[in-house]
């Protein structure tokens, strides 16, 4: 049995200010649900803040990208020694916002995963086609393109710190959820894809989370599919009233 894992990722939304008390409504409101893993994935500059919040509480702090290289010339970037220093343990990587923004490709995605979990910390890698993509036929191509080169390398060892989001990119803040089948379909696919890579027996114990307008009245559905573990939460992920309905519905699941 896989635990499920539930993860906010704020992006670009909460000052550190704001940050202890969301933190703190959120575990408050989710003390009971002892079953689900819950993480708070932040902007960097929120990190120290949340990991503060996070004491004594089952709530884990995490971040929105990582670089690969230990240190240097980076301007900008963050390492992971940095990340675990301030008490980090999870790290989202390879976010479509950062695919079409920042110019992140499946190579930077793979060189930045393996960091993250060579650091100890878990990577929650993102893979998901764009709506172009899928009416070109084109999803299973691109899922396991993306698969493939971005978790190149990763051993079956490294998946005890892995975990995978299935995010169409079609459904990000547009309030357009993948039907609980669509998910499954693309689920599904991505297990056998990571059994190809580091074998089955290793592919059932990895967690994938859907993502993609996940909210407290969808959240049961998609979470009653066999190979959806969790959700990567964006939007909801900002009122501590919406995201523990998710998680409610994570520990009924
Ligand atoms: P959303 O974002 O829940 O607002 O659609 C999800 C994500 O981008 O991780």
């Amino acid at each position: 049995m896989r635990k499920k894992i539930i993860a906010g990722n704020w992006k670009m939304n909460v000052k550190p200010s704001e940050t202890a008390a969301l933190v703190k409504a959120i575990a408050e409101a989710t003390k009971d649900y002892t079953n689900v893993d819950i993480v708070c994935c932040t902007p960097a500059i929120d990190v120290p803040a949340a990991v503060e919040a996070c004491k004594g509480t089952q709530v884990k702090a995490g971040a929105e990208n990582a670089h690969w290289e230990a240190q240097g010339a980076y301007t900008g970037e963050i390492s992971t020694g940095m990340l675990v220093d301030a008490g980090a343990e999870y790290v989202i990587i390879g976010h479509s916002e950062r695919r079409q923004y920042f110019g992140e490709t499946d190579e930077t995605v793979n060189k930045r995963a393996r960091a993250v979990i060579a650091a100890g910390l878990t990577a929650i890698v993102c893979v998901g086609e764009t709506l172009e993509e899928r009416e070109a036929g084109k999803l299973n191509e691109v899922i396991e393109r993306q698969m493939n080169v971005g978790l190149k390398d990763v051993t079956a060892a490294d998946c005890a710190k892995l975990v995978i989001a299935y995010e169409p990119v079609w459904a990000i803040g547009t309030g357009k959820t993948a039907t609980p089948d669509q998910a499954q379909e693309v689920h599904a696919l991505i297990r056998a894809t990571l059994a190809k890579l580091v074998g089955a027996e290793t592919a059932e114990t990895v967690r994938i989370q859907y993502g993609g307008s996940m909210k407290p009245g969808n959240a049961a559905e998609l979470l009653a599919k066999k190979d959806i573990d969790g959700g990567l939460i964006g939007g909801a992920a900002l009122k501590a009233a919406d995201f523990a309905g998710i998680i409610a519905a994570a520990a009924q699941a």
